[in-house]
C-alpha cells in the first residue's frame, strides 16, 4: 500500500461537491437560455426555476462553509493571492508540461499550482459577478431600468463564456489529462478522498510536500 498525505479534508471536499453539481445545472440551464434554438427547453420556465434554486445553492453553501472553515478558506485565498518567481516559471513551462509531458522545467509547486491559482481567482470573481448580476436580474426584473438590465445580462453572459470555456479545462486538468494521473492516487483522488500519494505529492506539489514532511504546513 502506497503512502499517502491529505490534500483536501472533508468539509472542503463537500462544498467542491456541491458547488460543483450547482454550477453545473446553471451551466446547463443557463446554455437553454443562452441558445436561442434551444429555447423550447425554456417554455413553461422550469429551466428559469432550476436556474433559481442552483443558484440559491450556489450562494449559500460557501456561506455555510466559510464561517465554520475560516482558517482554510483564508489559505485558500492567501495562496491564490500569492505569487513568486516559481509561478513565472509555471507559466513558462505550461505549454510543454501539459502538451509535451516535459516535467524537467516546470519548477517546484506549492499546496496550489499556478494553473490552480488562477482557476481559484476566476471562481471568486466571476463567482461574485455571477451572483451580482444575477440577483439584479432576479429581484428587479420588473422595477430596473431596461438598460441597467441588458447591461447585467451581457456581464452575466461574459462570466458564463469565460467560466464555461475553463470549466472544461479545469475538468480536464483534474481528471483525465494523463500528468494527473493514477486516479486512485492522483488529482482527482485529493477531491474524491482527500489524499494523495506521497509521490504524487512530491511530483506535483514538491514545495508543499516540504513543508508537510518538515511539519511548518498541514
Ligand atoms: C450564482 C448566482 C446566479 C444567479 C442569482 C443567476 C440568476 C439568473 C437570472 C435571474 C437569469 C435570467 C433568467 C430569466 O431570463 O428569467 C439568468 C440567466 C442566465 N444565467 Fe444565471 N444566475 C446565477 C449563476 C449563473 C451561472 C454560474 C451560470 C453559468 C455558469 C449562469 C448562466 C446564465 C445564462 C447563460 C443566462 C442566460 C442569459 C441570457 O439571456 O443571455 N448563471 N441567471
Ligand atoms: C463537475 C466537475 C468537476 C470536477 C470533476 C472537478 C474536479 C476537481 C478535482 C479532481 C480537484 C483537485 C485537483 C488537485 O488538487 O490536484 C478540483 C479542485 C478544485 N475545483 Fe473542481 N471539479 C469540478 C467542478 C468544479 C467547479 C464547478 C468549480 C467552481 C465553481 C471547481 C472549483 C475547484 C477549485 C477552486 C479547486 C481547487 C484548486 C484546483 O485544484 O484547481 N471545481 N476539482
Amino acid at each position: 500500500m502506497e503512502q499517502e498525505v491529505e490534500r483536501y479534508r472533508k468539509p472542503t471536499r463537500i462544498l467542491h461537491w456541491v458547488h460543483a453539481g450547482a454550477f453545473t445545472v446553471l451551466f446547463l440551464t443557463g446554455l437553454v437560455l443562452f441558445i436561442p434554438p434551444l429555447g423550447f427547453l425554456a417554455q413553461d420556465s422550469w429551466t428559469r426555476v432550476i436556474h433559481r434554486i442552483a443558484a440559491v445553492i450556489f450562494i449559500v453553501a460557501p456561506l455555510i462553509y466559510m464561517p465554520l472553515n475560516w482558517k482554510a478558506t483564508w489559505r485558500g485565498i492567501k495562496d491564490a493571492l500569492s505569487w513568486g518567481m516559481d509561478d513565472i516559471g509555471w507559466l513558462i513551462a505550461a505549454p510543454g508540461y501539459y502538451f509535451l509531458a516535459d516535467e524537467e522545467a516546470m519548477p517546484p509547486q506549492e499546496h496550489m499550482n499556478t494553473g490552480q491559482k488562477m482557476w481559484w481567482l476566476m471562481v471568486i470573481v466571476f463567482g461574485l459577478v455571477f451572483v451580482a448580476t444575477g440577483l439584479i436580474m432576479w429581484a428587479a426584473k420588473t422595477v430596473a431600468p431596461a438598460e441597467l438590465l441588458r447591461w447585467m445580462v451581457l456581464i452575466h453572459d461574459i462570466a458564463f463564456i469565460a467560466t464555461g470555456a475553463m470549466f472544461f479545462v479545469h475538468i480536464y486538468l483534474s481528471v483525465i489529462h494523463p500528468l494527473m494521473r493514477p486516479l486512485r492516487v492522483g488529482a482527482w483522488s485529493s477531491m474524491a478522498r482527500g489524499k494523495v500519494s506521497v509521490h504524487y505529492a512530491k511530483s506535483h506539489h514538491a514545495k508543499w510536500y516540504d513543508k508537510i514532511s518538515k511539519g511548518e504546513e498541514t
